[in-house]
């Protein structure tokens, strides 16, 4: 790596001890670490995930950044400051008062920052921005620490955000790791193949996390991955449900009733639709023999074939001839 990276690395390091400090030892980082606190957060998660605290000002990062010596266009450019209006030397800091998740790359370098706010103000989470050190397109939140646990387990577990991975592996399930609120890359999912073939997709359970999750599959599938679904309740996130049901209904009920694809998929057509209509029947018949003529293990489509069959009365014989017109559709 290049000189100007490595301080770009450096920076960021000390930065996330500083923040972290004034979380846990200050008069100033109090409420933020009451906010956590109240969310559920433990100390121990707190050091482990090494959280922190933005001070509410414009300038003491940029001051505190520059009597160790480092260049300020430098850290700019690696996203921790935000030049001024019109000038090319005059910089603010780009976190204030907000709670801040250290970004770890795959080797455990400290590279970005995601702070959120205590309150509702948006944005909800400001993210550093793409950078040299930084590229959010090939980072999993969380891979760095989840990786043992990743092998241990022979799966994967993937979430939406910071709150959902911390408290995940709280509870337990520490093969943990986030996409951050975009949609998983191809990249992204070479990665986790390299690494591993199952992958538990648990997403938020509002109409963005349900989509995500559709979307997710497919860039998961088209990798390698052997995928199913946890899903929480009632439009909640994992970390919601956590604290309202606990630890380990959450690692039984949730994890441990994960799907495969196809069942989750056959739930997602069924949803808003009234089954005793025909043409709604025939347009979700149509959705699941549309996925089943994409699955290429016969054993596989075999049974969710039986389960139309008897569910709706139809012969294997009729299923099977759709599905094959279908499969000469695609081919
Ligand atoms: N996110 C983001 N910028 C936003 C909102 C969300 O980068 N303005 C990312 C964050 O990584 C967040 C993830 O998308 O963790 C999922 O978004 P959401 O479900 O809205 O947030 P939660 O993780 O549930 O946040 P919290 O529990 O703290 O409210
Ligand atoms: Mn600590
Ligand atoms: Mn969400
Ligand atoms: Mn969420
Ligand atoms: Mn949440």
């Amino acid at each position: 790596a290049s000189k100007s990276t490595d301080k770009m690395v450096e920076a960021h390091e000390l930065l996330k001890k500083f923040y972290h400090h004034l979380l846990v030892n200050t008069k100033e980082g109090q409420p933020a670490l009451d906010y956590l606190l109240n969310r559920g957060f433990t100390k121990e998660t707190i050091d482990a995930f090494e959280i922190g605290y933005s001070l509410d000002s414009w300038d003491f990062i940029s001051k505190f950044l520059e009597k160790r010596g480092f260049d300020l266009s430098l850290m700019e450019e690696a996203g921790l400051l935000v030049k001024k209006n019109n000038s090319d030397n005059e910089f603010f800091d780009r976190f204030r008062n907000r709670i801040m998740f250290p970004i770890m790359d795959h080797h455990g370098n400290t590279i970005a920052f995601s702070g959120r706010v205590l309150g509702d103000e948006k944005p909800k989470y400001l993210n550093s921005p793409e950078t040299k050190i930084f590229n959010k397109s090939k980072l999993l939140y969380n891979f760095h620490r989840a990786r043992l646990h990743i092998r241990k387990n022979q799966q994967v577990v993937l979430f939406e955000g910071f709150a959902d991975v911390i408290s995940s592996t709280r509870a337990g399930v520490e093969q943990a790791i986030a996409t951050m609120g975009t949609s998983l890359t191809e990249e992204q999912a070479k990665i986790i193949r390299r690494n591993v073939s199952e992958v538990i997709i648990c997403y938020d359970s509002d109409s963005a996390g349900i989509e995500a999750t559709m979307r997710a599959s497919k860039i998961l599938k088209a990798a390698g991955c052997n995928i199913k679904v946890a899903m929480v309740p009632d439009g909640m996130d994992p970390d919601d449900y956590i604290k309202k049901f606990g630890e380990e209904k959450f690692k039984h009920d949730v994890i441990g009733a994960s799907v495969p694809i196809m069942t989750f998929k056959m739930t997602y057509y069924r949803r808003g639709k009234n089954l005793h209509n025909e043409g709604e029947r025939l347009q979700y018949i149509d959705s699941v023999l549309t996925e089943l003529s994409r699955i290429e293990n016969a054993v596989e489509k075999e049974i969710y074939l039986k389960q139309l069959s008897s569910e709706f009365d139809l012969s294997m014989d009729v299923l099977k001839e759709q599905t094959f017109q279908k499969e000469k559709q695609i081919s």
